[in-house]
């Protein structure tokens, strides 16, 4: 018999919970009797709120205190003109966060993941593209997401990389929250 390792109880800290993607995980898990928590800037659950890029201190004690088993990162700046309009905080939100979540749960040895875009390729590149294909992100967001990329693989090889193409899907209902945001 195949032992199947059940998610039941597993502590799933979703970042980026009051988005698109996090939401779906949020209440996937849930379905599948898994423990989200889900930590998100706007939408507080634990009287935390998180302003400051140098409060990612608050953050790891945040993660400290619940103790998960593994972080789903969907939180970015997503938007290509907000990256535009706003190069450091794409950087700073797309790579340098992921880069220290990678780094923190390289250190407490537990599993990372972290959402990246097809856009790390330019669209003219060769189909069909695998894990090793060269990338060309054109643009601050596909180039904010790759270097997360490579901040995540150098803080944590271990990770998991998932690079979605469009999301689609229908808005749900909002569940368990902590609160912060990078500025
Ligand atoms: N949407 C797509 O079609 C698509 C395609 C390819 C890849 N992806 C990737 O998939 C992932 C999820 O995308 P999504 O569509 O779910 O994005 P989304 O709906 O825009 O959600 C982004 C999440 O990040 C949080 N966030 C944004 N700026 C922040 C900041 N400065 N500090 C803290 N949190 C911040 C948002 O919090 P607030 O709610 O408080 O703003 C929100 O929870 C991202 O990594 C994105 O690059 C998306």
């Amino acid at each position: 018999m195949t032992a199947k390792k059940s998610m039941q109880d597993v502590k799933v800290v979703i970042l980026g919970g009051s988005g698109f993607l996090g939401e779906y995980f949020h209440h996937y898990l849930q379905s599948i009797q898994a423990e989200p928590v889900v930590i998100s800037r706007s939408r507080p659950c634990f009287n935390c709120t998180w302003h400051e890029m140098s409060n990612i201190e608050l953050l790891k004690n945040q993660l400290e205190h619940i103790s998960p088993m593994l972080i789903i990162n969907c939180a970015a700046i997503a938007s290509h003109e907000k990256c535009e309009a706003h190069p450091e905080k794409a950087f700073s939100v797309n790579a340098y966060l992921p880069s220290v979540l990678a780094r923190w749960c390289n250190f407490h040895r537990i599993k990372f993941i972290q959402i990246s875009s097809d856009s790390v390729f330019s669209g003219s590149d060769k189909f069909p593209f695998s894990e090793t294909s060269d990338v060309s992100p054109i643009g601050i967001y596909a180039q904010s997401k790759m270097k997360g990329e490579k901040l995540v693989m150098l803080n944590s090889a271990e990770s998991i990389i998932c690079r979605t193409n469009f999301l689609v899907g229908i808005e749900g209902v909002k569940g368990l929250y902590t609160s912060f945001t990078i500025t």
